[in-house]
């Protein structure tokens, strides 16, 4: 039949009609042959149709339970860092594979309920079509609709209530366990507990009770302590360091932290002599001589920049492609990084080995919303 054809099919007509005389309207419309069209259940109710049921259902019910698990883990299991060994450690280190079990289950059982219900109730049709070409006429469209509606009578979804629920209610714990997942994060309030060592207003150079804070390196033994001096560096190089404090000694936890903390890596350069390098109102005396010492942590997304180019002091990052003018307090001067990188105050002790002289004085690392001052 021709799209004029179908065009010369009134509105009122195609109001006056049943929606089985739709879905053969649509047929024909489409120059589709039925070759089969059979309803799975002729007779509704039986014990066969029952059993049928209980399995789509059962499927959706473990949709449903999942959601909720996936909710419940999500916002009770316990996440935060604890070292190896810790009381509680086994139970954090499940929380990602809680999350991912419970994740998989939920789409799992709506996934396999959905192909369930659809290949025990949906009519069994086999039917060829011939492909056409062009936007869909207005007769194409309600006949398709129709045809939805009508697989829907016909495979009893109308009349299973229960089973309507069931399905709907899983889709609809699934669709809250994201929302949830999504907006958690926004609701909890990172700056909670700025007294913690952990709080997001201090590093992991802020001095504890006055005690010196070292510049160290990663031998990749996190038992070894390597303190950094001047001349371990040649000029025009530079070394990553990390945070170290006497009484780290005593307590390998912290030892070992020091090295993972996220804002913790710090790029300790030495420049060439004659370098002419400008430094960032406030922070002129924030460096020893040649050596200048700046966050690692990329002010975009939080990578670590880390390729220098000592001739021109660019600083680059490699994951979106900021760079960092470090002669002129690691300002960003091409790509999405919007903030410099901050820069440590450093100084060398009486013993030789270099020294923070206090926190960052600006926040470490990307410029997230929830960033302060
Ligand atoms: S994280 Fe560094 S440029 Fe994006």
């Amino acid at each position: 039949m021709s799209e004029r054809d179908k065009d010369a099919i009134s509105a009122d007509e195609l109001d006056r009609m049943s929606d089985d005389e739709l879905v053969r309207l649509g047929t024909r419309l489409d120059d589709v042959r039925l070759v089969q069209y059979a309803e799975r259940w002729p007779v509704p109710g039986t014990k066969m149709e029952r059993r049928a049921l209980r399995h789509v259902t059962g499927w959706f019910v473990l949709a449903g339970v999942s959601a909720l698990a996936l909710i419940g883990v999500f916002v009770f299991w316990p996440y935060e860092y604890l070292p190896p060994g810790a009381p509680g450690y086994q139970v954090r280190t499940l929380y990602t594979p809680m999350v991912g079990l419970t994740f998989g289950l939920t789409l799992l059982g709506l996934a396999v309920g959905a192909v369930a219900y659809a290949k025990k109730f949906l009519p069994q049709e086999l039917a060829v079509q011939q492909r056409h070409s062009g936007s869909s006429s207005e007769a194409d469209k309600r006949t398709v609709a129709a045809e939805f509606r009508d697989a829907g009578t016909r495979s009893g979804l109308q009349r299973r209530t229960l089973f309507r629920r069931v399905a709907a209610t899983s889709a609809g714990l699934f669709g809250l366990g994201l929302g949830v997942m999504a907006i958690g994060p926004l609701v909890r309030d990172p700056w909670k507990h700025g007294d913690s060592p952990d709080s997001l207003w201090r590093t992991g150079w802020k001095p504890i009770n006055g005690e010196t804070v070292y510049l160290r390196l990663d031998t990749g033994d996190p038992d070894e302590v390597v303190l950094v001096r001047p001349e371990d560096l040649r000029a025009g190089g530079y070394v990553t360091v990390f945070p170290f404090r006497e009484t780290d000694r005593e307590e390998p936890e912290r030892l070992h932290a020091a090295l993972r903390r996220a804002d913790s890596a710090v790029m300790l350069f030495r420049f060439r002599p004659g370098t002419t390098v400008t430094s960032r109102p406030g922070r002129e005396d924030f460096h020893h001589g040649d050596f200048y010492a700046y966050s690692k942590v990329c002010t975009h997304l939080g990578c670590p920049a880390s390729l220098y180019e000592q001739q021109t002091g660019r600083l680059l990052c490699p994951c979106h492609q900021s760079q960092f003018d470090v002669f002129a307090g690691a300002v960003p001067i091409f790509g999405p990084a919007t903030r410099p990188l901050p820069e440590l105050p450093i100084t060398v002790g009486d013993d030789g080995y270099f020294v923070a002289r206090g926190d960052f004085a600006e926040v470490v690392g990307p410029g997230f919303w929830e960033l302060k001052p």
